[in-house]
């Protein structure tokens, strides 16, 4: 059963890419890493730091595994199916390392922190094994592999940030990139593995995610989007004994965070996801209003729009509450665009509650939604609570209404944009043409527009009027205003 269906490119349509740093010469290392990436952004990132700790190890990043000495899977567990895809790819990898045995393989995430050494022991198909908070311990780790040893490292850590470690930016458009500035989830929702193979919620040193900032600015990149399962619960108290001035004694909320990142420069774009409908504040609402550089954008999951199955989801809030909060983003943000994460057939969701769900997303008027079917995931609350008693042909068949709605959603805001000028940041060549550009406007929409005589480069910004439009891009034109 396919398990996601989505009306715009999601995260795990990248399954499969493999990626190698743009900045440095492969030839300048003698051992070759391959590394593909699965899941959410949060783990994309990870790659990079992953990549920068390897680096420093002498392995450089390859694009072509056959060439690799060394390859790795950065795994997801969020749904059965990406755990069936990675198992398949494991097989794969397996043959290979048959007939190369030198080759090492690990596994890296979420799947490696939920199964632990299981895929060392009982599946025999890796020879590593690190969790997400163990990387830096990946040089100790290969070293043993390398002299036969079992390797695996899944302790979680309530501080571990890698706030000292400079990505590599891998497969980068150099425009846009992603800064991770908290890990970790505390906030146990029912159906969520995240809690127990991310841990803890911690934030990131603030001094650091602005350097980081600051360099990809200097470096020629327009946008950052700060990455965090839960970004508007960031709260870092700055240590106070190195602090000499009162306004480094006073903590930095996420609204804080927000404004110090957009004032680096009015020509870098911020953005930020996820944020939880209960954490999203009043002060985050007015500081993006504030400040034209940060995106008006907000990834807004519902889950359910019943109150009793966001209950059992243990999401604290109802649908009331969650409709008030999409009402207030669009008093204090008019033009806010509003994507969310949706899940049919949750534990004992009957018809009632489905078609709870589809009115809030009607009154919501998502530009986009990720949606999914209820996934029973082994050790979450929901798994030892409650039966997944929706059966699958009901999940399936409320999904698709679910799509549904949303193409229409997603048709209708479209349709509404048409004759509206943007502000777009150009991110590279359209993939059907090299006669046209590709840049998102602040509702990170898709827009499409011809390159004419205009001297544009990538990076740079331009005003486009929308003319036309197709379910997932804008096509657009470029005007002089
Ligand atoms: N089954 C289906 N979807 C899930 N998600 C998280 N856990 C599950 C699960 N067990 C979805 C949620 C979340 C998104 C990242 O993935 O909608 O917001
Ligand atoms: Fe999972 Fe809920 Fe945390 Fe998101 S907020 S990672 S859905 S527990």
């Amino acid at each position: 059963m396919q398990d996601l269906i989505t009306a715009k490119v999601h995260d795990e349509s990248r399954q499969g890419e493999a990626y190698a740093p743009f900045a440095n010469d492969i030839n300048d290392y003698n051992k070759k890493f391959y590394i593909e990436s699965y899941g959410c952004q949060m783990n994309f990132s990870d790659s990079e730091i992953v990549a920068s700790i390897l680096q420093g190890e002498g392995f450089g990043a390859t694009r072509n595994y056959e060439e690799a000495d060394l390859i790795f899977l950065n795994t997801c567990s969020i749904r059965e199916k990406a755990e069936q895809t990675v198992r398949k790819r494991l097989t794969e990898f397996k043959k290979i390392k048959q007939a190369k045995p030198s080759l090492l393989v690990g596994v890296l995430g979420c799947m490696a922190e939920r199964l632990k050494s299981k895929f060392l022991e009982e599946e025999k198909l890796v020879d590593i094994v690190v969790g997400p908070d163990a990387y830096r311990t990946l040089p100790v780790l290969i070293d043993g592999a390398e002299s036969g040893q079992k390797s695996v490292n899944v302790l979680l850590s309530r501080e571990e940030t890698y706030a000292d470690i400079s990505p590599v930016r891998l497969d980068s458009n150099g425009v846009t990139a992603f800064i991770s500035i908290m890990r970790g989830c505390n906030n146990m929702c029912t159906f969520c593995v995240v809690p127990f193979t991310r841990g803890r919620e911690r934030s990131r040193d603030v001094d650091s995610i602005l350097n980081e900032a600051r360099q990809l600015f200097e470096q020629g990149y327009r946008e950052v989007t700060l990455l965090g399962q839960n970004v508007d619960s960031y709260y870092y108290v700055p240590d106070s004994l190195s602090s000499m001035s009162n306004e480094e004694f006073t903590p930095v909320t996420f609204a804080k965070l927000l404004e110090k990142v957009a004032q680096i420069s009015p020509e870098l774009r911020v953005r930020f996801s996820t944020s939880h409908p209960k954490d999203i504040t009043d002060e985050v609402l007015f500081t993006m209003a504030k400040y034209e550089n940060i995106c008006n954008y907000i990834h807004l999951p519902l889950q359910s729009g019943s109150t009793r199955i966001l209950q059992l989801m243990n999401r604290t809030y109802t649908r009331e509450w969650y409709t008030a909060k999409v009402k207030r983003i669009r008093e204090i943000i008019p033009d806010c665009g509003i994507s969310s994460d949706i899940i049919a057939g949750f534990c004992t969701e009957t018809n009632e509650d489905h078609a709870g769900t589809l009115s809030v997303m009607e009154s919501s008027a998502y530009d986009m939604s990720y949606m999914f079917f209820y996934s029973e995931r082994p050790g979450t609350l929901a798994a030892r609570r409650y039966a997944d008693d929706v059966p699958e042909e009901i999940k399936k068949s409320r999904l698709k209404e679910i799509v549904e709605l949303q193409n229409r959603l997603s048709y209708n805001s479209n349709k509404k944009d048409v004759g509206k000028t943007f502000k777009v940041l150009i991110e590279g060549n359209s993939k059907k043409s090299d006669a046209d550009w590709m840049g998102r406007n602040s509702q990170n929409k898709v827009i499409v527009f011809p390159k004419e005589n205009y001297n544009f480069q990538k990076g740079d910004y331009t005003m486009v009027r929308v003319n036309d439009f197709t379910q997932a891009t804008l096509i657009g034109e470029v005007v002089n205003v």
